[in-house]
């Protein structure tokens, strides 16, 4: 069996899949989102570690598997946390996250230093407030005393694999969103680091995805139930394990992530940039391999806002039928019309990242009239974070990506009718696939392919098969498609409202 670790941002997923790529059985583990001021948010690392290795011991109880037959452990995580460690190896403050959005000024000084285009050419991405690297200025210039103890600077789940391998690292996938690598060369910038005044030697030794990046120390063992000595590999950021986790590891294949963010991803053989770095370009988890990818800041996050501010009714109804108020919701936004009569909603209720790199951005319903009901707004919801991820589906094309399936993973990735909408919307069959685990399988599957010596895509082939598919109707298509002309130009004309 493989063990797959996807440290998520409420809570640690773990999933044993077996040597035919089943899946024996899986457990989670939540642990508290820090808000000390509003757009900020932290998490302990110690809280990642506690709980994930409470959470693995609770998969090994749950399906009795022995210690023994667990032959690899991968981890997938949530990306571009700062966990700044001092000498002893000790975290020095609690980490900063993808979704924390202090670092505005950091960001504009970063491009300023840099200059745009040099940073793009080095990185393959503009200064972004979830990034790692402004975090790290941001330490520098508002907890000095902070910064001076920090000896090393992680990415959230690599903080997991050194309690349980005693071994810093990080692989080039994750290490893509810190604003650090040379992501063309899968090197460390030295350019970078020095200009911005993040020493160096903080950053750790780097791997590919698959490379086994350790073994477990014996108080691992201890605290896991797992067996000291098992290999662990690098692994990934959840992107990349997601990626991998549904089979995107070739050419043509795209795939939509619906969890709290949403993103759309494609695999690329080379690096490619876009002119304006709109698009994040990244390193893979397959080794030797990049991707392009848009960031949606508020996707799920936007449907369960809605969900827990209005959803009361579906809310009570599934707690007393024991289903998903999700479900009830997706089928009352069933019940209006295309477009929902006018009705348009951003979803940039967290700032957004792709098409607009913007942290002030702010949500709106736009168009509300008399006529609307509970289930045109919901239906608006949906249809905004559809349209708001078809921009980045638009930036691809531009630069000239080839699609011939589209694959959705994720929480929504479950409601036929969302998959239906996504189709019509962008034009492109959708497909579902057999693993429904997303990140925590793309991370199995990377300690399959380290300890097997096997090729990741190899294994995708054999392990992932596709279940559903749903083909865009045209005549929906031609529909959505006034109302997403009018959605893209809402926030050019919000912006200044916004800010
Ligand atoms: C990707 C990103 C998010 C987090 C969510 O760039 O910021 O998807 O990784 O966990």
């Amino acid at each position: 069996y493989f063990l797959g670790i996807d440290l998520g941002t409420s809570a640690v997923k773990c999933i044993l899949v077996a040597e035919d790529g089943s899946v024996a059985g899986s457990h989670s583990e939540e642990y508290p989102l820090l808000q000390p001021h509003p757009g900020w948010a932290e998490q302990h690392p110690e809280d990642w570690w506690n709980q994930s290795a409470a959470c693995i011991r609770g998969l090994l109880a749950k399906t009795g598997i022995p210690a023994a037959q667990v032959a690899g452990v991968g981890l997938s995580g949530q990306m571009h946390g700062s966990v700044f460690l001092d000498e002893e190896l000790k975290v020095v403050r609690p980490a900063l996250l993808w979704c924390d959005q202090r670092t505005e000024a950091e960001c504009t000084w970063i491009e300023e230093t840099i200059g745009k285009q040099r940073l793009g050419e080095l990185t393959g991405n503009k200064a972004l407030t979830g990034f790692t690297a402004p975090k790290a200025v941001w330490l520098k210039r508002n907890e000095p005393e902070l910064f001076e103890r920090t000896r090393h600077l992680i990415l959230p789940k690599d903080y997991v694999r050194l309690h349980l391998t005693g071994k810093l690292g990080m692989d080039v996938a994750d290490a893509s969103g810190t604003l650090l690598l040379n992501v063309a060369k899968r090197a460390w910038s030295q350019e970078v680091a020095d200009a911005l005044g993040i020493p160096f030697e903080w950053l750790p030794p780097l791997y590919e995805s698959n490379d086994i990046a350790g073994h477990l120390l014996p108080e691992a063992a201890e605290a896991t139930g797992l067996a000291a000595g098992t290999p662990v590999v690098a692994g990934g950021g959840d992107q990349a394990c997601g990626a991998v986790g549904v089979g995107v590891v070739k050419k043509g294949i795209a795939s939509v992530a619906l969890g709290t963010s949403g993103v759309v991803f494609v695999h690329d053989e080379e690096c490619h940039m876009d002119s304006e770095f709109r698009l994040h370009s990244f390193c893979h988890g397959v080794p030797g391999k990049w991707h392009r990818m848009g960031v949606m800041l508020s996707a799920g996050g936007s449907f369960q806002w809605w969900r827990n501010q209005f959803g009361y009714e579906e809310l009570e109804k599934a707690a007393k039928e024991g289903r998903d108020a999700y479900e009830y919701l997706t089928a009352l936004a069933e019940t209006a019309p295309i477009g929902s009569e006018g009705l348009l909603f951003l979803p940039y209720l967290t700032g957004e990242r792709t098409p607009h790199p913007d942290p002030r951005a702010r949500g709106a319903f736009i168009g509300l009239n008399l006529r609307h009901t509970k289930a045109h707004l919901t239906r608006a919801v949906l249809e905004g974070i559809t349209f708001g991820l078809r921009d980045s589906l638009e930036l691809m094309k531009e630069s000239s990506v080839e699609i011939s399936e589209l694959r959705v993973n994720g929480g929504g990735a479950r409601s036929p009718f969302w998959r239906q909408m996504i189709a019509d919307i962008f034009g492109y069959p959708v497909v579902t696939v057999n693993s429904t685990d997303g990140p925590a399988y793309g991370a199995a599957v990377m300690a399959a392919s380290g300890v097997l010596n096997r090729d990741i895509s190899t294994l995708c082939e054999e392990w992932i098969r596709v279940e559903h598919r749903t083909e865009p109707n045209p005549d929906n298509s031609a529909r959505y498609e006034a109302y997403y002309k009018l959605y893209r130009s809402m926030y050019p004309t919000l912006r200044d409202s916004f800010h």
